[in-house]
């Protein structure tokens, strides 16, 4: 078996390995979110949660294909917290989108690493990532809006999602995920 490469890393494989650990865990936040609401008897919006989670699994593992592809060792790490206790449902939205504005700005970093390295790959690879957080941003920020309008009347949220489907389609442009994209 070929040896990866373990040690040292640059900085831009060190911020790809933290990256997975937070696009799982963002994936873990998306279930609890889902069920949260699956609780509260809100399908739309457990489903539109369920599927998030799905996605960010997604991400997660485009990086490690990424890193195996480009002969890299990869840990598959512990998750960390998520949080299961919210007051009103507003507070889960919110969540959502400071979660998609954080990894928005890890992924400039690590396309800023990438530049900085030289790594001219690694700096393709995280262009995919950038128009998906303009995507995921923007998405939870109207889901925030609406819920704010809808001032507490959960079944005018539950409509809107039925309507509009906030989902988004799926992405041929997206990077190949180790073991496919669920
Ligand atoms: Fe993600
Ligand atoms: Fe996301």
């Amino acid at each position: 078996m070929a040896t990866k490469k373990r040690e040292p890393r640059s900085k831009f494989y060190e911020l790809l390995q933290q990256q997975v650990q937070t696009e799982f865990h963002a994936s873990q936040q998306y279930v609890a979110v889902a069920v949260w609401f699956d609780n509260e008897d809100l399908p739309q919006l457990a489903k539109l949660f369920y599927g998030q989670a799905v996605e960010e699994r997604n991400h997660a593992l485009a990086i490690v294909q990424y890193m195996m592809d480009t002969d890299h060792h990869v840990d598959i790490p512990p998750i960390g917290e998520v949080r299961n206790e919210f007051a009103e449902p507003t507070e889960l939205i919110e969540l959502a989108l400071e979660q998609e504005k954080g990894v928005s700005v890890d992924i400039k970093e690590l396309a800023k690493a990438a530049r900085a390295e030289d790594d001219y790959q690694g700096a393709q690879f995280m262009q995919w990532f950038l128009k998906e957080q303009v995507e995921e941003v923007s998405q939870m920020s109207t889901l925030l809006n609406v819920m704010r309008r809808a001032n507490g009347n959960l079944f005018d949220v539950e409509n809107y999602l039925a309507r509009e489907s906030l989902a988004k389609d799926r992405d041929d442009a997206m990077p190949p995920v180790a073991g496919g994209a669920l």
